[in-house]
C-alpha cells in the first residue's frame, strides 16, 4: 500500500544531514504506521486541519506522528496531568494531544521562537476548541523558562521537549527547576537515525542531544531511559525521564 502523497522516489538511505547513511524512510514503516492511525483512530477534523494550515503556512512537517501523540495524550492522562509544559509548539499539532489530556481546569503552557508559528499554532488550538486551557509563549524558550521561574508558576506534572536541538541540555535544566518529584519529562528526537552514538558527529543538533542524552543517563535527579522509534517521521527515538524525590544535584 502507498500511502496518498508519499514520493516513490523518496531515498531509503540520508545522504546529507545529520541522518546521513542512516535510513531516511522504509516503505514498511509508513504503512504500519498507516495501519495505526487507521485501526486506533488517531486522525481527525480539528488534526487534519490543524497540519492543513501549517502546509498552507509553508511551515516544515516536523510534528510528531499520530502515534507518538497519542502516546503522549495517554501518558498525560496515565499520570492525571494538570499543568502540562511544551517547548516547541510549531503549528500546535502535538499541543492539541497533549492539551486533550487535561481536563478544563489543566492548563498547557507552550513556547515557541517564531511569532509566525504561535499564530498558526493559536488559530489551530482555537479551532480545536482548546484555546482556553492552552497557552502559546513566544520568543527564545530559555527566556520563557526563565520568565516562568521567575513568576514563581506551580510544578508542572509533564514537560515535552521537542524544540532546537542544540537547547535541550539547557531545556532540562530549565525543566528540573520548573518541576517536582514525580514530573515526567518527555523529549522528542534523541537517537536521530542512530546518529547519537557517534561521539564526533559534525552536527550541532547530533552534539546537544548528545549531551542531553548524557545528561538524563548521569543525573540522578532523574531516572530515565530512550525507546527507539520507527515509523513515518523515519528512524528516531524518545527519552523518558521521571524526576525523583531528592533534586539535589
Ligand atoms: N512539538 C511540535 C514540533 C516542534 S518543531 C509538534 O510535534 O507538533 C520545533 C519548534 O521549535 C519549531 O516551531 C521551532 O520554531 C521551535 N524553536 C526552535 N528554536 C527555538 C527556541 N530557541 N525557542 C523556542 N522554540 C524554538
Ligand atoms: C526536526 C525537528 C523535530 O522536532 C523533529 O521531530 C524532526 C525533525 C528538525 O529540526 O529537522
Ligand atoms: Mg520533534
Amino acid at each position: 500500500m502507498v500511502p496518498e502523497g508519499r514520493d516513490p522516489g523518496r531515498p531509503l538511505i540520508a545522504n546529507e544531514g545529520p541522518l546521513a547513511g542512516y535510513p531516511a524512510a522504509v516503505d514498511r514503516w509508513d504503512a504500519v504506521d498507516d495501519f495505526i492511525v487507521d485501526n486506533f483512530d488517531l486522525d481527525d477534523d480539528v488534526l487534519r486541519a490543524a497540519v492543513k494550515a501549517s502546509v498552507a503556512a509553508g511551515m516544515p512537517q516536523i510534528q510528531v506522528s499520530a502515534a507518538l501523540g497519542r502516546f503522549l495524550n495517554l501518558q498525560a492522562r496515565a499520570i492525571g496531568a494538570r499543568r502540562i509544559l511544551e517547548i516547541g509548539t510549531l503549528a500546535g499539532y502535538s499541543s492539541i494531544w497533549l492539551a486533550r489530556a487535561l481536563s478544563p481546569d489543566g492548563r498547557l503552557v507552550t513556547l515557541e521562537l517564531s511569532a509566525k508559528h504561535a499564530q498558526v499554532a493559536r488559530d489551530n488550538l482555537a479551532r480545536a476548541g482548546l484555546d482556553a486551557v492552552a497557552e502559546v509563549r513566544v520568543g527564545p524558550a530559555t527566556e520563557s523558562l526563565a520568565a516562568l521561574v521567575a513568576e514563581g508558576v506551580e510544578p508542572f506534572d509533564m514537560v515535552f521537549i521537542d524544540a532546537d536541538k542544540e537547547g535541550y541540555p539547557d531545556y532540562l535544566e530549565w525543566s528540573l527547576r520548573l518541576a517536582r518529584a514525580g514530573t515526567l519529562i518527555v523529549a522528542d528526537n534523541v537517537v536521530r537515525g542512530g546518529a547519537i552514538i557517534e561521539p564526533d558527529h559534525a552536527d550541532s543538533r547530533v552534539q546537544g542531544i548528545r549531551r542531553f542524552n548524557e545528561m538524563l543517563a548521569s543525573d540522578s535527579r532523574v531516572a530515565a531511559t530512550i525507546m527507539q522509534t520507527v515509523g513515518a517521521k523515519g528512524y528516531d527515538g524518545i527519552a523518558f525521564a521521571l524526576v525523583l524525590e531528592n533534586k539535589a544535584p
